[in-house]
């Protein structure tokens, strides 16, 4: 009896750590498509923008079932970070920072939007809604017209109101590094 149970354990055991060893392939090199799947870095300039497009009047309806509840409306804020308005007020007594009057670069909307929100499920949306709520966000702040599709190629064309609010703080760094922006 005693010998059957270490056996039993002893083939657990085994076979616990076979299916651990395959699924880890530890030591193995990351190929392009297992960086592909991680890879969710949207660039300034719009490289490694994903395919998908919509428009403000879609994203709407999507804001109000995923975002709203935190963020407000643009008539009303929400408990988290104010997302509309307060384009012209920067430097200002009543400087208010939003998406529109402060973010720099369209496509980082985008970009982060994706990566870390609804807050309680980030990337849980798909790659065409995060556009049509990005659209929507843009076209709420009067950035761009509420029936504009919203793609990898209309995106980084939308220049934001604060475009140029920023300096470089790193004005060494070798150009190899530098984007075409800077
Ligand atoms: C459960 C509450 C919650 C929900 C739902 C939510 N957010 Fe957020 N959001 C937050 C919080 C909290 C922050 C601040 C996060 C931080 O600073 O790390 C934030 C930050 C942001 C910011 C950055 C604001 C800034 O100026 O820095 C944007 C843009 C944003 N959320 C958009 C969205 C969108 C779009 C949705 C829907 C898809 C959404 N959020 C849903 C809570 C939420």
């Amino acid at each position: 009896m005693f010998m059957r149970k270490s056996l039993i354990i002893a083939s657990v055991l085994l076979s616990v750590h076979t299916v651990h060893a395959q699924e880890s392939r530890f030591g193995e090199p990351a190929t392009d498509a297992d960086i592909a799947k991680r890879f969710w870095s949207v660039f300034p300039d719009g490289q490694f923008l994903p395919e998908g497009e919509g428009t403000a009047v879609q994203g709407a309806e999507l804001f109000v079932d995923n975002c709203e509840v935190c963020h407000g409306s643009p008539e009303e804020h929400g408990i988290a970070d104010a997302l509309f308005g307060g384009i012209g007020t920067l430097g200002t007594d009543k400087m208010l920072a939003t998406v529109g009057s402060y973010w720099p670069y369209s496509t980082t909307v985008f970009n982060y939007i994706r990566r870390a929100m609804p807050y309680t499920s980030p990337m849980s949306l798909t790659n065409s809604e995060y556009y049509a709520i990005t659209a929507y966000l843009l076209s709420a702040n009067g950035i761009i017209d509420e029936k504009a599709v919203i793609n990898k190629k209309t995106l980084p064309k939308v220049k934001m109101p604060n475009r140029n609010g920023f300096i470089n703080a790193y004005p060494e760094i070798p150009d190899k590094y530098k984007t075409k922006f800077d």
